[in-house]
């Protein structure tokens, strides 16, 4: 069935279609309008800004997603939205467009929680792939660990206690002159650096709640510049970069190893922006190797936010008989 996705949680306004089926998992197109010029100047994202950028390109991303896929609304099976969580003047945009269009056009309407969605993320990617499995999904909003026990069966069981890991990231590139959002800028960086040069707190918690903190790790690279600066010494931005990036690698793979253990899954997928951080790829994929666990993470270029990872999920949300009526409403937390 063809499904038509909104995704307008954040920063980018995305529609996608995609055609799934028992066997079939594919992306017929997948727009993504990026507003990070738009909150470039501000150095992060402004709620109010991107709702506003949302409705002026929400409709026209759709025209060119139902284009790109060559269908019109007759062809498309039902229409999915993110309604949760997100920022929620960014997502109310979302999801009262999809209703219009929805009930409009006569199709059901799924609602889609945009962690979910980028979990399948990775169904698009891995045909085979199939819960259950363990999921970590990293990005600027969230940072969660979860058993995942069927398409539709999420179990969280491990999450941030204050900042999200992409937030770090996003903070941490700021103080060494990155502009938003840093995260791709600190990857970069992080290759010509000695992860050893500087020993950071570690964001992860006590091993036995699965917790991290980020709001430490994040305070130090900012303590650690900032008084380099006071006392005019240069410092060296690559080594920070790799020590910091490597101060986060440590603790989500120690966490993800506790969290297999625990649960005893056979394959481990890595989802969200901060999947794209090729260090963490590494680091995660090389434990699960050692473990004999299978790893699985999108493209980076499935890693953001987009439309057919919503898309995806609603397809599984479909068949599991969820469905939204006219009273829809977006929640900016989680279930
Ligand atoms: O999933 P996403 O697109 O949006 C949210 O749902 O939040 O994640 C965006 C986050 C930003 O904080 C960005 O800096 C981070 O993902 N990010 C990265 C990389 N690419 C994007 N963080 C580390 N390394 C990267 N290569
Ligand atoms: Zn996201």
């Amino acid at each position: 069935m063809n499904i038509l996705a909104i995704e307008s949680s954040c920063d980018e306004t995305s529609a996608a279609v995609v055609s799934m089926g028992e066997r079939e998992r594919s992306v017929l197109s997948n727009i993504v309008a990026s507003q990070i010029e738009i909150h470039r100047r501000f150095g992060g994202v402004v709620p109010e800004v991107a709702g506003r950028a949302h409705i002026e390109c929400v409709a026209r991303i759709t025209a060119e997603a139902l284009g790109e896929a060559g269908l019109d609304m007759e062809g498309v099976d039902a229409v999915a939205v993110t309604n949760r969580p997100g920022l929620i003047g960014a997502l109310l945009v979302g999801v009262n467009f999809a209703k219009s269009l929805a009930f409009s056009c006569g199709k059901p309407l799924v609602p889609v929680d945009h962690i979910r969605g980028h979990v399948a993320a990775a169904y698009l990617s891995y045909p085979e792939l199939e819960p259950p499995f363990l999921a970590m999904v990293a990005s600027g909003g969230h940072t969660s660990i979860i058993d995942v026990r069927g398409y539709t069966d999420f179990r969280e069981i491990g999450r941030t206690r204050d900042d999200a890991a992409g937030e770090a990231f996003d903070k941490a590139a700021r103080v060494l002159g990155i502009p938003y959002p840093g995260g791709a800028g600190m990857d970069r960086l992080a290759n010509d650096g000695n992860p050893n040069a500087i020993k950071f707190p570690s964001p992860a918690m006590a091993k036995e709640t699965l917790e991290f903190s980020f709001s430490g790790l994040k305070t130090a690279v900012i303590n650690h510049v900032n008084t380099a600066n006071m006392k005019g010494l240069e410092i060296n931005r690559a080594d920070v970069a790799a020590s910091f990036t490597k101060a986060v690698c440590t603790a989500i793979t120690s966490h993800l190893s506790t969290a297999l253990d625990m649960t005893g899954a056979e394959r481990l997928i890595l989802a969200g922006g901060v999947a794209a951080n090729s260090h963490l790829r590494r680091a995660v994929g090389d434990m699960c190797r050692e473990r004999g666990v299978g790893f699985y993470t999108p493209p980076v270029s499935m890693c953001g936010d987009n439309g057919a990872m919503i898309g995806a999920q609603g397809y599984y949300e479909y068949m599991a008989g969820v469905r939204a009526d006219t009273s829809l409403n977006a929640f900016a937390s989680g279930e």
